[in-house]
């Protein structure tokens, strides 16, 4: 009887060592996944992709308005002249209007951060 209840508790802690392992195997894969990758960063290349992903279902050229109020971020010419909404709207920065609509999180903050750092290198169309 009493070696039965200790084979028990060491089949028991065997399994919770398991578990405990199977745990930071996959903090390990969250964390690589969560690296952002900031470099070559281009217009066509990483910036189109942020805002096709999650803002071109209610700012693309398809869109009619009113629906996107009428803004489009399709285009290098279209985003270039609203960046600065646009960023503010995406950061969630104090003063614009929280995007995309409805959501309480923002996007993605390494996508923020690529538009930030493009943002910031003059906007090069390329
Ligand atoms: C689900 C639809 C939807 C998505 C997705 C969305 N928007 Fe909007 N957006 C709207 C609508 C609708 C308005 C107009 C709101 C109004 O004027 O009342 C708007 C307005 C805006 C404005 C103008 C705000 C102002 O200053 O008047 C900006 C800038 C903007 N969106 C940026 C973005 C960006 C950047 C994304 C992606 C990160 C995005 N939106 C995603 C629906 C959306």
């Amino acid at each position: 009887m009493y070696m039965k209840s200790v084979l028990y508790s060491i089949i028991l802690i065997l399994i919770m060592l398991s578990l405990t392992t199977c745990y930071y195997y996959k903090e390990d894969i969250r964390y690589s996944k969560n690296q952002c990758d900031t470099t070559n960063i281009t217009f066509s290349g990483k910036v189109v992709p942020v805002f096709a992903q999650n803002c071109l279902i209610c700012h693309g050229n398809a869109v009619a308005p009113p629906d996107g109020g009428g803004l489009r971020l399709e285009n290098y010419a279209d985003v270039k002249m609203n960046i600065t909404r646009a960023f503010g709207a995406m950061s969630h920065a104090p003063g614009f209007f929280p995007m995309p609509l409805g959501q309480s999180a923002t996007i993605d903050t390494c996508e923020i951060k690529i538009v930030r750092i493009w943002k910031d290198a003059g906007m090069p169309d390329n």
